[in-house]
């Protein structure tokens, strides 16, 4: 896996929003994914400015959902759905059916799954994916265990994810399980960008390029198909030689 390094997380966004626009305007009705979180926040602002000063047009694209919270909507701050929406699709002018993304507020989890698996096998398979890491190497809510054969799925999440979590609430949530697109779609992607920034992510990315292939840390798992480049800013690959 080709790892990107550069000085900051402006330019790191930049760089990354580029394989996207890239993506776009070789096929503007690419199917185009972006994880919700904190790392992308500076890549949709990247992709907002860039359809603004008309280096790309959004209009025939397809975005699918990464993830979801289960139990929070998008009027819940912090839901996947609310950050994504309010940094990124809310800011172009997209139609309702450029997008399909997962309704965390379903009773009917194993139905919501299907119905974006559905979604997937139409669009599919995946244009370009532009995926965060968790502190444990999560990839969307595909936790440590994951299995390589999940399409999209429910999953109670990891202890770490959920301490973690509280960073994106203005309220106390117990958020205990996620609804996700599995390995399978996720590494059947035409092209992955793996994305960290900061030093906190420093000793998860070096785990993600240095421990061998492991269902144990998914963000290692990404190793294993030619599609996929690690782009990281200069802290995040602080502990990498
Ligand atoms: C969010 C998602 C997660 C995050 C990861 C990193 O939609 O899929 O896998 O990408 O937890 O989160 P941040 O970017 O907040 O550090």
């Amino acid at each position: 896996m080709k790892t990107h390094i550069f000085p900051d997380y402006p330019q790191l966004c930049q760089a990354v929003a580029q394989n996207v626009i890239n993506c776009v305007n070789a096929k503007p009705n690419a199917l185009i994914c972006i994880a919700g979180g904190d790392t992308p926040l500076g890549v949709f602002a990247a992709l907002v400015e860039a359809q603004k000063q008309g280096h790309v047009d959004f209009s025939h694209t397809q975005f699918l959902g990464l993830d979801e919270w289960l139990g929070l909507s998008k009027a819940d701050k912090g839901s996947c759905r609310e950050m994504v929406w309010h940094h990124f699709f809310d800011k172009l002018t997209l139609r309702d059916k450029q997008i399909c993304f997962f309704d965390g507020l379903t009773t009917h989890p194993q139905e919501e799954c299907q119905r974006v698996d559905r979604y997937i096998d139409q669009h599919g398979p995946i244009d370009c994916i532009v995926l965060g890491i968790g502190m444990n190497g999560h990839i969307g809510f595909n936790e440590p265990g994951a299995s390589l054969d999940n399409t999209c799925h429910v999953i109670d999440l990891d202890a770490v994810t959920q301490a973690v979590s509280v960073k994106y609430f203005d309220t106390q949530r117990n958020v205990q399980q996620g609804i996700s697109l599995g390995l399978k779609t996720i590494l059947a992607a035409k092209k992955i960008v793996l994305m960290a920034s900061g030093e906190k992510k420093a000793g998860i990315v070096a785990q993600t390029v240095n421990h061998p292939a492991s269902r144990d840390i998914p963000s290692t798992l990404v190793k294993t198909v030619t599609q996929a480049s690690l782009y990281v800013d200069k802290a995040a690959a602080n502990a990498l030689e």
